[in-house]
């Protein structure tokens, strides 16, 4: 039985290559023939989960455009059919928003490993800026998504974020009223914002994502030593030319990572199922009531993954300096690569310096989300955001010099767990 079952097939495989003969070499290079470092660990199965809910953002969405209408008279009850008539549509929306949520909660984790391990560092520049550019996406893409239930917070939220525009000088007010299609967020704000969302972004952050991964694959994956395996010795079992340090990509690290997909998912239904707004963290409780240009919210304030900036943004007294403040901070993650000038890649083998700041830097930009997150109105509150701002940028921008000075340990010759 099993040799009819092989046969066929190794049939069906001939048959393809035969006709596609491009495919092989591709599959190999990225999947059975890409050897990956042996040595990585939990923090390197962020990038695969970020993909699974990519994935899943994508499929329900899908099923979302089926029932969702995109118009300001129709938006919010279409949301409301979804959640009570529409067979599992609760799940599906659910699975979507929520899942939102969890796609920032991995990214930031992906980010942070890579700041951890210097993943950014020569020769992997490139990924680090496709990377940003995904984030950027991601970010207008979330936000793009959170107007088109048409709840209060979907208004009010765009008419804050839009309206942040009009504090450029000389072309702000038109460029404002030019991306609302109106005066205020409306039915043509609503209708373009859907297109941009179902369509224009996802294809772009594909795109992005297939650039991501060919990039970091043309010159191999760092891992938790920061050593680059290319350079060490050379021949292991399949291979007498591949790194000696490393495992084809599948099947060993496809086993591995399905196994953590897997725990993912379990974490990801238990949030869907018990606590899919988060207590107002995830979906927020003013986005349950129509939209009303007549009644403001009494805080207007964005999801959690967009605080931080938003701290910056409310800590700034000047609008147009506290937009440039805001923007100025993802910017600034652009030029990690060229502002870290460590010798070693991995915080293994850095200085207690680096490893303070960096989790200082943490604590920081958590604390400027939960300032961000709150009313905006306790004074004690703005002067520790202005300290926690001063800090967020003194760390990159003096982060030429402390990774210069702090001492580093010897880096080994090759990873750690090479045997
Ligand atoms: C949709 C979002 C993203 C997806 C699907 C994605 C996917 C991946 C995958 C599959 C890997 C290889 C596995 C791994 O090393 O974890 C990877 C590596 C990497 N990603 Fe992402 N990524 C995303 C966003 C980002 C962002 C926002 C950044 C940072 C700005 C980033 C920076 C990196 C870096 C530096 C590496 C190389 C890590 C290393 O070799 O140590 N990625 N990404």
């Amino acid at each position: 039985m099993a040799n009819i079952f092989t046969r066929t097939a190794d049939g069906v495989v001939d048959w393809f290559n035969a006709r596609a003969p491009g495919f092989m070499p591709v599959y190999r290079k990225h999947m059975s023939e890409y050897y990956a470092p042996k040595n990585f660990n939990i923090w390197y199965i962020f990038g695969v989960l970020s993909i699974v809910v990519l994935v899943n953002q994508i499929l329900t969405g899908i099923f979302l455009t089926m029932h969702f209408k995109p118009s300001a008279a129709e938006a919010f009850a279409s949301v409301e059919y979804i959640m009570r008539d529409v067979e599992w549509g609760w799940l599906i929306r659910y699975m979507h928003s929520t899942g939102a949520s969890l796609f920032f909660i991995v990214v930031y984790i992906h980010m942070f490993r890579g700041l951890m391990y210097g993943s950014y560092q020569k020769p992997r520049e490139l990924v680090w800026i496709l990377g940003m550019l995904i984030y950027l996406v991601l970010m207008a893409e979330a936000f793009l998504g959170y107007v088109l239930p048409w709840g209060q917070m979907s208004f009010w939220g765009a008419k804050v974020i839009i309206s942040l525009f009009g504090a450029i000088p000389v072309i702000g007010n038109g460029l404002t009223e030019w991306i609302m299609g109106d005066y205020l967020p409306s039915d043509a704000t609503l209708n373009r914002f859907f297109a941009l969302h179902v369509i224009a972004l996802p294809l772009v952050l594909l795109l992005l994502v297939v650039l991501h991964i060919f990039a970091l694959h043309e010159v191999g994956s760092n891992n938790p030593d920061g050593v680059e395996i290319k350079k060490g010795p050379k021949g292991n079992r399949w291979s007498p030319t591949a790194p000696a340090d490393g495992v084809p990509f599948h099947p060993y690290y496809t086993v591995k990572d399905g196994f953590y997909v897997g725990c993912f998912l379990i974490f990801a239904a238990f949030i869907v199922f018990f606590a899919p707004a988060m207590g107002g963290w995830f979906l927020e409780h003013d986005n349950f009531t129509e939209a009303n240009r007549l009644v403001t919210p009494e805080h207007i304030k964005p999801v959690w993954y967009y605080t931080p900036y938003y701290a910056m943004l409310r800590v700034v007294p000047h609008k147009l300096s506290g937009v440039l403040v805001m923007f100025g901070a993802i910017a600034i993650l652009f030029l990690v690569p060229w502002l870290d000038r460590a010798k070693v890649k991995s915080y293994r083998y850095r200085g207690v310096l680096s490893k303070v700041l960096l989790g200082v830097f943490a604590i920081c930009f958590v604390w400027l989300g939960k300032i961000g997150a709150g009313p905006g109105t306790d004074p004690v509150e703005t002067i520790i955001g202005r300290f926690l701002t001063a800090f967020y940028f003194l760390f990159f921008l003096t982060m030429p010099i402390w990774t210069k000075i702090d001492k580093t340990k010897p880096v080994p010759e090759r990873v750690t767990t090479h045997d």
